[in-house]
């Protein structure tokens, strides 16, 4: 049978009492994290939010009895005296570790079953298992620290928002398509049969339109909506610290931007310098293959192209003549693999998508490259050039330019993390500016937004949209963590013409565009600032300020890779007759 609270009052949480508090009497609520019965002698440990305190329990027959059945998860109220432990017994692994509370009442205020895992040990316990019990999971130290920094970090944004200047503005999260590369997820209308919202993937045409509403800051930590496939870094439903400026230039939101990061930053006690370093998207591609170039280690990609122009070695040497290029990285302290070890790297890189792979090192009998026809001089030549040293081994792909890098630079990221040569605790914050505004779509024989539609081309490209859209630079710029993309935006388009010209270039009729954006459209004509901003995903800051490699880490009711609330059971069917009210026919 359960006790009750009573009118217990807690004196101290599970965290807080140290050897200043010892002769005083506390009341602690909380979860038994563990028992160790000892006959005579029970220890128990209280847990809550704040932390653990050790209860001991002993000389009182009738309570020591009554509290042998105390069981892992039980919920407690201990009233007891604080004392010093013995010095053979503190624990300096825990805030509350040199003292504990003597018991002189124990109230069992609810029992618990025996959990499918413990919340006390850290152990193996598969994902299915944790996100199906969810609320046991969350009680687990690691994601109480984790959900708790989230905080931390959602309150120091607004914080920091409030004090430059942004209004906090909420926006609709029934809504039309706001068009950001996903899927929508669609809510049909009761009211109006076949027709449905769309559950906002962005904020962007209504932060857009509380700018030439005048609102000059707006910020918004918002709820966003995209129907695509689950990843580490990506959830169904997941949170944008998402801000946008009237007169806003790129560095202005860089600044603003940096600001705001900075803030996060210094809830784990980290200082990250300022400004972040900067790199055009070509250059991203070129050196690391990737638009979100992790910097936190070298193996840059170098063009190699000129020094096989005369090559003997006749794949290289054609590949340039076509317009290709050679391009390489090098593996520090690779000089040493094996002949298994470098042929699973070829393997690698053909599953990238390489052609082949060739690899050149120095041995002791002198240079050797997996191409003999390269000759000695063209090894020496490019080990040269790479700059590598004698225990290095370099990686060569020929192909065209960005595909050739974008290939390397997946094996890169690969080698680096087999090799552990990514170091721990490094932060490397970069922005990467100046993307294309298009990509040409080869299926549909169109241009589809790099970015979104939105995105402002730079001035001096602006004739270039009508003649060579594809090369058509954009204001736009995403902010790069070790790897991740932890934000982007741009400058936007704030003139009708260049909008719906825009809208054209991506394949839309006049027609589509005044059906899905017209409202938009004739917003732009009523005084329209010219603005920009960018959003921030608070997933994947909160998830890599915690040391985590998932978004699902620092999310308290995550889905599954599947797209399965694995806890409540969703999607489910649902009742015949709400989906005849909503005009909907099961196929
Ligand atoms: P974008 O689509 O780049 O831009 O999104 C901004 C940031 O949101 C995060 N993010 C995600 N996080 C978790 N799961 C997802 N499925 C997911 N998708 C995106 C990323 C990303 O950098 N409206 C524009 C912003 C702007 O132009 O101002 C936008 O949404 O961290």
């Amino acid at each position: 049978m359960a006790e009750q609270l009573g009118s217990l009052a807690r004196t101290h949480t599970c965290g807080a009492l140290r050897p200043a508090d010892v002769g005083q009497n506390a009341v602690l609520l909380g979860w038994v994290h563990r028992v160790r019965d000892l006959g005579s002698l029970l220890f128990l440990d209280v847990r809550d939010r704040h932390g653990l305190t050790q209860v001991i329990v002993e000389g009182d027959d009738a309570l020591l009895e009554r509290t042998k059945r105390l069981r892992s998860e039980f919920v407690v109220a201990v009233l007891g005296e604080v004392e010093r432990r013995s010095p053979d017994t503190i624990n300096l692994g825990l805030p509350t570790g040199e003292v504990e509370v003597r018991a002189k009442e124990v109230r069992i205020l609810n029992e618990a079953k025996t959990p499918p895992f413990s919340i006390a040990e850290d152990m193996n316990v598969s994902e299915e298992t944790r996100l199906k019990y969810r609320y046991l999971d969350l009680r687990r130290p690691q994601l109480q620290h984790n959900i708790g920094l989230r905080h931390r970090i959602t309150m120091a944004l607004r914080k920091y928002f409030d004090e430059n200047g942004f209004y906090e503005i909420e926006t609709p999260i029934l809504t039309k398509s706001t068009p950001e590369g996903a899927r929508d997820f669609l809510v049909p209308s009761r009211v109006h049969p076949g027709e449905f919202y769309a559950l906002p993937q962005s904020p962007q045409i209504f932060k857009q339109i509380l700018m030439i509403a005048g609102f000059d800051r707006y910020v918004q930590i918002a709820r966003c909506f995209r129907d695509e496939a689950l990843r580490a870094d990506r959830q169904l439903e997941f949170t944008q610290v998402d801000l946008e400026m009237s007169f806003a230039t790129p560095p202005l939101v860089f600044e603003i931007v940096e600001g705001a990061l900075a803030a996060c930053f210094k809830e784990i006690g980290v200082e990250v310098p300022l400004p972040f370093r900067r790199m055009q998207y070509a250059e991203a591609i070129a050196k690391y293959g990737s638009d979100k170039p992790d910097l936190r280690f070298g193996m840059e990609i170098q063009d190699f192209g000129p020094l096989f122009a005369d090559s003997p070695f006749g794949i290289f040497r054609e590949a340039v003549a076509h317009g290709g290029t050679i391009r390489g990285f090098v593996i520090p302290g690779a000089a040493k693999f094996s002949r298994r070890e470098v042929d699973e790297l070829v393997e690698q890189a053909k599953a990238l998508g390489a052609a082949g792979l060739i690899y050149a090192r120095h041995t002791a009998e002198g240079v050797q490259a997996s191409a003999k026809a390269i000759g000695e001089e063209g090894i020496r030549k490019v080990l040269d050039a790479a700059g590598g040293a004698k225990e290095d081994l370099l990686v060569l792909a020929s192909g065209a330019a960005d595909a050739a890098s974008k290939v390397l630079g997946q094996l890169r990221l690969q080698v680096a993390k087999k090799q552990n040569l990514i170091p721990e605790g490094k932060w490397e914050l970069t922005w990467v500016t100046d993307f294309p505004l298009f990509d040409w779509n080869s299926d549909e024989k169109r241009w589809d937004s790099v970015n979104h539609p939105f995105t402002a081309p730079r001035e001096e490209d602006l004739p270039m949209l009508e003649s060579d859209p594809g090369k058509v630079l954009a204001k736009a710029y995403d902010v790069i963590l070790n790897g991740w993309e932890l934000g982007g935006g741009s400058i936007r388009i704030h003139d009708r013409d260049t909008q719906a010209k825009v809208f054209s270039l991506l394949g839309m009729s006049e027609e589509d565009a005044k059906n899905r954006f017209g409202f938009f459209l004739e917003s732009l004509e009523y005084g329209t600032p010219p603005h920009g901003g960018l959003a921030l995903g608070l997933d994947r800051i909160c998830a890599l300020l915690a040391g985590e490699t998932s978004i699902r880490e620092v999310i308290p009711f995550p889905k599954t890779t599947q797209a399965v609330d694995l806890m409540c059971d969703a999607p489910s069917t649902v009742d015949p007759r709400q989906l005849r009210e909503l005009h909907i026919k099961n196929t």
